[in-house]
């Protein structure tokens, strides 16, 4: 399911200056997916030693993929992580709606309506870009923060 590709990796949002590193996974629309996807995203960072944005890229791409299964009546689903040269990690998820997402203001009592919160929170900036056949939704997680050592 993962595929590395080294510098030379072309895709639709960056030329090849910028990306360093990408790893693509084609997901079903099924719930399963959302697994498969933090796994697939989990292995591609871990690869690229960005083990402390691991946590915040599983939450996004937890909700990104949910939404691509839950709101569209895609046949596929397409998943990309993509590793800049300034080591900025991105999350894509394609899907083949041409509804945008709308972040929403749920009240306390609505059980839904949290997840582009969540992803709002967790990255550095989020979009959607539109092409022909769908979307992509993706974020840019914000780079590990350095945290001081102990005093002696
Ligand atoms: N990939 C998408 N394609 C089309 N519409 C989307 C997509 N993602 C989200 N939306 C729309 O944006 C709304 C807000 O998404 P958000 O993830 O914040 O909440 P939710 O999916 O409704 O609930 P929750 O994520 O809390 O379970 C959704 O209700 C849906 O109408
Ligand atoms: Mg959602």
């Amino acid at each position: 399911m993962t595929e590395t590709a080294p510098a030379t990796a072309r895709n639709a949002h960056a030329t090849c200056s910028d990306v360093t590193a990408v790893a693509y996974a084609r997901l079903e629309p099924e719930a399963a997916s959302v697994a498969r996807a933090r796994r697939h995203v989990t292995a591609a960072l871990c690869a690229w030693g960005l083990e402390q944005v691991v946590d915040a890229a599983v939450l996004v791409t937890s909700e990104l993929v949910t939404n691509a299964v839950e709101h569209t009546a895609s046949a596929t689903i397409k998943l990309g992580v993509f590793l800049s040269t300034e080591r900025r990690a991105r999350v894509e998820v394609w899907d083949q709606s041409k509804n945008r997402p709308v972040r929403r203001a749920a009240g306390p009592e609505e059980d839904s309506g949290r997840g582009l919160v969540v992803v709002a929170k967790m990255s550095e900036r989020w979009g959607t870009d539109m092409n022909d056949t769908g979307k992509s939704v993706w974020a840019v997680l914000r780079p590990p923060t350095g945290i001081a050592p102990p005093p002696p």
